[in-house]
């Protein structure tokens, strides 16, 4: 009984491993580790990504001011959004604009982006229309790296 215990405890622990390294790794990883930000680049693995969940919005009709879903110079932009979240800006007095690819992350992870698709709810209304854990690795992983283009 205990030594069963103790099994089923370590099974569990290696699968949380697994699945935990699995999400957070960007296609084109070989899993060795250390080369993930590196690798990391708009155009092979963000911009795929905010084209199929940021449209067509940011897809050529520039809402909020940029369209990030396919335009790389628009990642680099200030953003000018007033309503934009937590972090986006610098928060004691609306200064220090970010730019609109590091709040990209932020209104994703706040649920604020895709607008109006309830991604931040327990149970969004369309799973589908919002950004997976494992992409949201991928684009942190980008805007650690500086965003390379
Ligand atoms: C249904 C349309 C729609 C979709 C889809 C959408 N957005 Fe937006 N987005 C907007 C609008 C409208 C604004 C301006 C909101 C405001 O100022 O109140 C905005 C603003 C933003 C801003 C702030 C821009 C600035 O300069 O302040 C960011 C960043 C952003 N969106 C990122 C995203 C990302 C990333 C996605 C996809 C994951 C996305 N949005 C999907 C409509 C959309």
């Amino acid at each position: 009984m205990r030594n069963g215990l103790v099994v089923w405890i370590a099974a569990a622990a290696l699968v949380a491993g697994c699945m935990s390294s699995s999400s957070a790794t960007p296609p084109g990883n070989d899993g060795g580790g250390g080369d993930t930000a590196a690798t990391v680049t708009y155009t092979k693995d963000v911009q795929p990504i905010l084209e199929a969940k940021c449209f067509p919005c940011h897809a050529g009709q520039g809402m909020g001011g940029h369209n990030i879903a396919t335009v790389y110079a628009d990642a680099l932009k200030p953003v000018t959004s007033l309503d934009a979240p937590q972090g986006c800006w610098n928060d004691v007095d609306m200064t220090m604009p970010k730019t609109i690819g590091e709040c990209a992350l932020i209104s994703i992870m706040t649920g604020w982006m895709p607008m109006a698709a309830g991604c931040g709810a327990a149970t969004p209304p369309d799973p589908s229309k919002c950004v997976t854990p494992a992409q949201i690795a991928i684009i942190a992983a980008w805007v650690a790296a500086g965003m390379p283009q």
